[in-house]
């Protein structure tokens, strides 16, 4: 039996896994194996599996020091895991704008918000596009990118997620690769690899930044002198059923990841042809991974309700909209409020956000054929009330 996601690969790593016992010390690591590959495709030094990509923000802020009374910027425009994660860290998030164009934190927009109390910085590298990490990292404050939604993508051929001091993905069900829930971190600093180990296993003592089981001797595991726990830690590991199928996943990334931007070249042919939807900007020399395609809805003549309730119509799967404002969700909004963010603003209530994961030609052509319907519905509209409100100007 196979979905469409989830292959013979998968199901033969479970059978192997639950076959063979959960794994002892003699039998195969399925979490040790998914980091060393994992390291290994993302040319990292260092990976480390845990059970979600909001808990790998939260080992990750702790790596770099972060705690109570610092500060980390972060962009309004995404899932709430990115703000979420800092105030696990006991810390303060504080929402700087984003780029009109690519959606995603800037150099421009981040300046406004460094002070003394900036500990971090956590851009997002939002639908698949990466955040430019380089230009971020001219502030000389610690990088964490929040690549949960960025498999693959690359700027000036480095990939991204692994430019910053950690980067952090996602295996949730929507993302490029998943087993259901899980995440991972990347990084090349052994001394940070170390701290996200401990944090994520109840700060063991035996651990260390390579993958693998505990070193410990059977004797002193079991004397009552010794000494586990020398650091503070949550219980974040993966585990090895998820571990099992996120390792067939990431052997099949590049064409999951490949498939997604095709997907994605179909719709971008189309959106550039049309006169009131603006898709997000690529920067030269970035590569998009397209979790999403993104555009926005350039005019006031259409609404978010009318275009999605359209494109249904002409047999669409539907889009998204954007998440509200992560500082315009009920909870930040009364232990934060007062932030204003004029451009996610404007974008948030604009934003369309095409689907990526179809797996056949047919299922593309059949959103294709939707969005082009669409698109000629609203233009007749438009151009045909535009003429009559300039025949009533006159
Ligand atoms: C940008 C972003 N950050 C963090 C997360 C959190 O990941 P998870 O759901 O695995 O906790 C997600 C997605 O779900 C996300 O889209």
């Amino acid at each position: 039996m196979q979905s469409l996601r989830i292959g013979n690969e998968e199901l033969q790593y479970e059978m192997e896994l639950l076959s063979s016992g959960f794994p002892g010390k003699q039998t195969r690591s399925f979490t040790e194996d998914l980091e060393k590959s994992f390291a290994v495709k993302f040319g990292s030094r260092y990976a480390i599996a845990m059970c979600n990509g909001t808990a790998t923000l939260h080992a990750a802020l702790a790596a770099v020091g972060v705690g109570p009374g610092d500060e980390v910027i972060v962009p309004p425009l995404t899932m709430a895991s990115t703000s979420l994660a800092v105030l696990h860290a006991g810390a303060r998030p504080v929402w700087a704008d984003v780029d009109p164009e690519t959606f995603v934190l800037s150099a421009a927009t981040v300046t406004p918000h460094i002070g003394a109390a900036s500990k971090a910085i956590m851009p997002v590298s939002l639908y698949g596009l990466p955040a430019p990490v380089k230009e971020l990292a001219n502030f000389s404050l610690p990088i964490i990118e929040d690549n949960a939604q960025c498999f693959l993508g690359r700027i000036d051929g480095e990939i991204a997620g692994t430019i910053g001091a950690i980067g952090s993905f996602s295996f949730q069900n929507s993302k490029h690769m998943t087993c259901g829930e899980g995440g991972i971190t990347v990084t090349d600093d052994p001394n940070l690899a170390l701290k996200m180990r401990r944090f994520s296993s109840l700060g063991y003592d035996q651990l260390s930044a390579e993958p693998g089981k505990m070193k410990i001797e059977k004797k002193s595991i079991a004397h009552p002198d010794t000494i586990r726990h020398v650091d503070f830690g949550f219980n974040y590991r993966l585990s090895e059923l998820c571990a099992a199928v996120a390792l067939a996943q990431l052997e099949k990334l590049d064409s999951m990841v490949a498939m997604r931007q095709k997907c994605a070249q179909a719709f971008l042919q189309v959106i550039e042809e049309c006169p009131f939807l603006t898709a997000q900007k690529t920067p030269l020399g970035v590569e998009h991974s397209y979790w999403a395609v993104a555009a926005q809805l350039d005019t006031d003549f259409v609404s978010w309700d009318d275009f999605y309730n359209t494109f249904c119509c002409n047999g669409g799967d539907g889009f998204y909209g954007a998440w509200r404002l992560t500082y315009q969700e009920p909870f930040f909004a009364k232990h934060f409020p007062g932030t204003h963010c004029p451009v996610a603003e404007r974008l948030q209530k604009r934003m369309v956000q095409f689907k990526t994961h179809y797996q056949s030609d047919s299922e593309i052509d059949r959103e294709i054929k939707a969005l082009e319907a669409t698109i000629r519905h609203f233009d007749k509209r438009r151009t045909g009330i535009i003429g009559t409100r300039e025949t009533s100007d006159l």
